[in-house]
């Protein structure tokens, strides 16, 4: 069976892992001294957010360079001692592809902006003249993932204002004209770089992008309001067509490259960000001579009740199955409120402020949260298909909402207008020790106070550190590890066929293989099935009951 199928892939973003040369940002020798410490969590793989040089205003998914590694990180040796390291201690290693588009600090926008209307330099963006008498409308409607237009205005050499160029983010995200020839030749040439260097696999970025509906047409009007009225996850999940998204173009990107991918030994693959719907549409981006795997993004959206659950995972399999692709399950990532908060506040990744993005803090209730987070961890990790983990979420690490104002750096909080703090909250770094030195241990420079952390830890952040939680037997930390071991040996988990379990309502259970059975309980406490033993809970169970919040794997006799 391909090893994606039923693989715990473990995110890291290197910027806030570990610090190794006291500068109070994460790099890649830091991502090499934890490795150890990876490895005893039991995942078979690591995806590293993007490492590659960049201006780094939308950390690193701005880049300037894809085969240059960012000096804040270290260096291109680094980067291959790392790859090599990963391999010896058996853990694969994905890296980033950043394909809808370029810093404007790339070589390719600067010769741009140097170079006349029509000419080449320009067309590997998307340059247009504006609209209205002296061309000041922007050519078209279409807004910013992050708020505003999705368009900037240039100054012409002669320092007059001049043409405006696209960019479905940030304005120094500029997106690339992928009918271009030079732009495909670009990306294979890095594909082929990161595989020559060893990688195992990509997640492509925006994977559902790249392609824009011919002439660019204004988005209806009926939908405006509708779509960009609303944030920037709300316009990606929501399921009308865009002109922007999910273009029949890329599926002839993705079969290009799957034979690149499958030109090299090993078992390379891809795995695609796509945040299309219905997931009929996400099935289309895994056929057979494409992608090998997809996100399943239901769980960033799904509220904690069991029967939007059930509806969940019935729709993610269903929705593959036709193609014959393995689903992989995400709880957290870099870029959503994370699933200790959004579990208990009942958070579907929606809204335009912080407040409908990252809810209420006042009915927030953490010990309440983490109790879902550890459930939702043995639920996913019971499913069939592989999981995809993000840094921190095997501490239970909550959201954390006390960065101060002018220390947020996600451009969704100023393109927001301030309305927004955006993604920071998630990004904090990682705990590792329970006293505050280097930040929790976070830089090797001791010295390092909290806010010299590239992003500031909040002083409570010691208690949910890795130290913390070594010992403690039901520690979050704990049971990730003792679930993934068990998921390695146990023949029913992974990737193959799921039976639903006749349950009360409240409850969602689940059997794999022969005698494997997998309880959530989102209602009051239940009795266990009598004809079963215990292999792992989420949390103490009750004695023969399975309390409220709780998940239970058992061994059951039919
Ligand atoms: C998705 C990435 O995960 C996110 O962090 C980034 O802002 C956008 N793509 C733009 O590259
Ligand atoms: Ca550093």
């Amino acid at each position: 069976m391909d090893w994606w199928s039923n693989s715990a892939i473990y995110q890291v973003y290197p910027r806030s892992f570990q610090d190794t040369n006291g500068d109070g940002e994460g790099d890649l020798v830091g991502v090499i001294s934890r490795l150890t410490y990876l490895k005893s969590l039991g995942i078979d793989a690591i995806w590293l957010s993007p490492f590659y040089l960049s201006p780094n205003n939308d950390g690193g998914y701005d880049v300037q360079d894809p085969r240059a590694v960012d000096p804040r990180f270290g260096s291109m040796e680094d980067a291959v001692n790392l790859i090599k390291a990963a391999h010896k201690s058996d853990l694969r290693i994905i890296v980033d592809l950043v394909p809808n588009h370029f810093s404007t600090e790339h070589k390719w926008f600067k010769a741009a902006l140097q170079s006349l209307p029509g000419s080449l330099e320009r067309s590997r963006f998307h340059f247009y003249d504006g609209r209205g008498e002296s061309g000041e409308i922007p050519p078209n409607n279409w807004c910013s993932i992050f708020g505003g237009p999705a368009w900037s205005r240039v100054k012409e050499v002669d320092g007059k204002p001049g043409q405006w160029y696209l960019h479905l983010f940030n304005s120094t995200q500029a997106d690339l004209n992928w009918e271009n020839t030079e732009v495909k030749e670009d990306f294979e040439k890095t594909l082929r770089f990161w595989l020559d260097k060893g990688v195992d696999g990509f997640r492509i970025d925006v994977a559902h992008g790249m392609f824009k509906e011919s002439g660019l047409p204004d988005v209806r009007s009926s939908w405006i309001e509708k779509i960009f009225g609303k944030n920037n996850l709300t316009r990606m999940l929501s399921p009308e067509h865009k002109p922007f998204w999910d273009q029949e173009g890329v599926h002839d990107i993705y079969r290009s490259w799957r034979k690149i991918l499958d030109s090299y030994d090993g078992d390379r693959m891809a795995v695609a960000e796509a945040w299309v719907s219905p997931a009929s549409r996400i099935a289309k981006y895994v056929r057979s001579d494409e992608l090998q795997n997809s996100f399943n993004f239901e769980m960033l959206t799904t509220l904690w009740k069991a029967d939007q659950i059930r509806e969940k995972i019935n729709n993610s399999i269903s929705a593959l199955a036709e193609v014959g692709a393995p689903t992989s399950w995400v709880f957290n990532n870099h870029d959503v409120v994370r699933s200790v908060d959004r579990l208990d506040l009942g958070l579907t990744n929606h809204g335009d402020t912080t407040f409908s993005r990252h809810g209420d803090v006042n009915k927030l209730d953490i010990a309440r949260g983490t109790l879902r987070a550890k459930s939702a961890t043995l639920m996913a990790l019971a499913l069939p298909g592989g999981t995809y983990l993000y840094q921190g979420e095997e501490l239970g690490l909550p959201e954390v909402r006390d960065i101060p104002e002018d220390r947020l750096t996600d451009p969704r909080w100023k393109m927001s207008n301030y309305k927004d703090r955006g993604r920071d909250g998630c990004r904090v770094p990682i705990p590792w020790k329970s006293a505050s030195d280097g930040a929790f241990g976070f830089s090797s420079n001791e010295n390092l106070t909290l806010q010299q952390a590239w992003l500031p830890p909040s002083s409570w952040w010691g208690k949910y550190s890795a130290e913390s939680q070594e010992s403690d037997p039901n520690s979050t930390l704990n049971v990730y590890r003792k679930a993934l071991a068990i998921r390695k040996n146990e023949p029913g988990l992974g990737d193959g066929a799921m039976e639903w379990i006749d349950a009360p309502s409240q409850v969602v259970a689940f059997r794999r293989g022969e005698d494997f059975a997998c309880y959530i309980n989102f209602g009051s406490e239940i009795e266990l099935p009598s004809n079963s033993e215990v292999l792992h809970s989420s949390a103490p169970l009750n004695g023969n009951h399975l309390p409220t919040d709780t998940a239970v794997w058992l061994r059951v006799s039919k």
